[in-house]
């Protein structure tokens, strides 16, 4: 089975359709930005900053270098809201002042919006799998099972960049609350994607599928649904439990990697790719969720409910060799050796994504930690600004007090310097310099960010520099 997953279909959005129907979609006042960093008990907002998405180019297939720029995070924000108007989401203090934006998001204008933009919003998202990963080849139930033994998922690994960081970071209690904001949109929803595909007609394989879902929901007792178990972490570590609280502070690759499994499970045809995805990543979570539970504790000591990972390391076990043996070689002894292909294609997607989430974060964790350090680096930036060594592309702006820059990032460096007024710059969760008139800082390239004015008007200044180790 050769499959090509992004040919352009003839009626497909693209060009200016394309870009006029994204910004129709995000302009639903849900999306629009917020005057607070975080959102309070209201599953239906989220910030997608319609007024940048009119110049974005959504209608190509970044590469590699550009997975983590602006317009990825701008895309991996809508897909997200857009797979999600499949589930069910209600506040967890009621529906009460709230009806409007719960009609608004389940309205059949958003869902069908959405879904005219989602083939697109795919490509641009998951097109550089294409190029990434390699399935061809003749593939045998043996090579498969050659090639499963070979990834060693059951191995305890060492230690992930991101659990590097943490461990390592300045302030460790606040990368590990930033750690599990990102494990949010997928963990308070869990097993979701997967429910996607228990609709229909099919044989003995799919209802193991189902029994995997039905540990994952508890068996129907809600204290022990996986998701309550997660909500549970968040709250012994001081951080709230309502859906997308902490939207403005997820990284791009956190949403990609959630997005992909819908994107498998909303896309029926890509059935096979999901099984081989399952399989590795309940197979791997063993390990991962043993690590993750000894860094909570030695991080939050015995505060930390991590009763989340424990359970996993339990019912992973399980999952893991179900997945092999009730879903992987009985399919593969059902439908053919065709289907192998798409399943060791969605192994491997599911790693590189995987690598792409764990160095985004590190390097969102060295960002927020060396706050200080990009702060005095404005000097010397400046300096090369103001003597004219150096020109770049400048922005003049103004803005009142209490105006929220909402959270996004750039594609090159940018020094930002403040002329007059005092503005509060936001690297990630809890994490901030204040910058006075006169001073400044160096924002890196793809960190996510954010500010806001705490003086009566703020006048600033950013450079688009591209490299700030040029002005140096
Ligand atoms: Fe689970
Ligand atoms: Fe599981
Ligand atoms: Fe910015």
């Amino acid at each position: 089975m050769s499959h090509t997953p992004f040919p352009y279909e003839p009626y497909e959005l693209r060009g200016k359709e394309l870009r006029d129907a994204v910004v129709r979609y995000a302009s639903n006042p849900l999306y629009l930005d917020n005057e607070e960093w975080e959102n309070s008990d209201n599953p239906y907002r989220r910030q997608l900053r319609p007024q940048v998405l009119a110049h974005l180019d959504l209608d190509r297939v970044p590469g590699r270098d550009e997975l983590l720029d602006y317009s990825s995070l701008a895309v991996q924000r809508l897909l997200t809201t857009v797979y999600e108007a499949d589930l069910v989401f209600l506040p967890k203090s009621g529906l009460k002042g709230q009806w409007e934006d719960f009609r608004r998001f389940y309205s059949p204008t958003n869902r069908v919006l959405g879904e005219m933009i989602r083939p697109a919003l795919e490509r641009y998202a998951f097109g550089f799998l294409d190029k990434e990963v390699e399935t061809s080849g003749k593939w045998t139930a043996e090579s498969l099972e050659a090639y499963l033994e070979s990834l060693n998922a059951h191995e305890p690994a060492g230690a992930s960049l991101a659990e590097q960081a943490i461990a390592n970071s300045t302030d460790r209690e606040r990368a590990a609350r930033m750690w599990l904001i990102q494990f949010a949109p997928d963990f308070l929803s869990e097993a979701s994607p997967m429910i996607r595909n228990v609709l229909g007609y099919y044989g003995a394989a799919q209802s193991e599928w189902f029994k995997i879902i039905i540990d994952e929901y508890g068996y129907g007792v809600h204290d022990t649904k996986h998701s309550k178990l997660f909500e549970r972490t968040l709250e012994s570590v001081g951080l709230a439990t309502d859906v997308h609280r902490y939207w403005q502070y997820y990284l791009n690759s956190s949403l990609l990697m959630n997005n992909y499994f819908h994107y498998l499970g909303k896309n029926h045809e890509l059935f096979f790719r999901y099984v081989g995805a399952l399989y590795y990543t309940e197979a791997t979570l063993v390990d991962f969720c043993r690590r993750a539970t000894a860094l909570l504790k030695d991080v939050f000591g015995d505060r930390a409910d991590t009763q989340y990972f424990t359970e996993h390391v339990h019912i992973d076990q399980h999952h893991g060799r179900m997945a092999l043996e009730k879903l992987i070689r009985p399919l593969v002894e059902e439908h053919g050796e065709e289907i192998i292909p798409e399943i060791v294609r969605g192994i491997e997607e599911y790693r590189r994504i995987q690598d792409l989430a764990d160095e985004d974060f590190a390097t969102q964790i060295g960002w927020m930690d060396n706050g200080p350090e990009f702060k005095k680096l404005h000097a010397p930036v400046w300096d090369a600004i103001r003597s004219g060594r150096v020109t770049a592309p400048v922005a003049d702006i103004v803005e009142p007090y209490g105006e929220l820059s909402n959270t996004h990032c750039h594609d090159g460096d940018e020094l930002c310097h403040i002329v007059s007024g005092t503005m509060k710059f936001v690297s990630g969760f809890d994490s901030h310099q204040i910058l006075e008139a006169g001073e400044g800082t160096v924002i890196q390239r793809n960190r996510l960010h954010g500010a806001i004015i705490e003086s009566e008007e703020c006048v600033y200044q950013i450079h688009s520099v591209g490299d700030y180790k040029k002005c140096m």
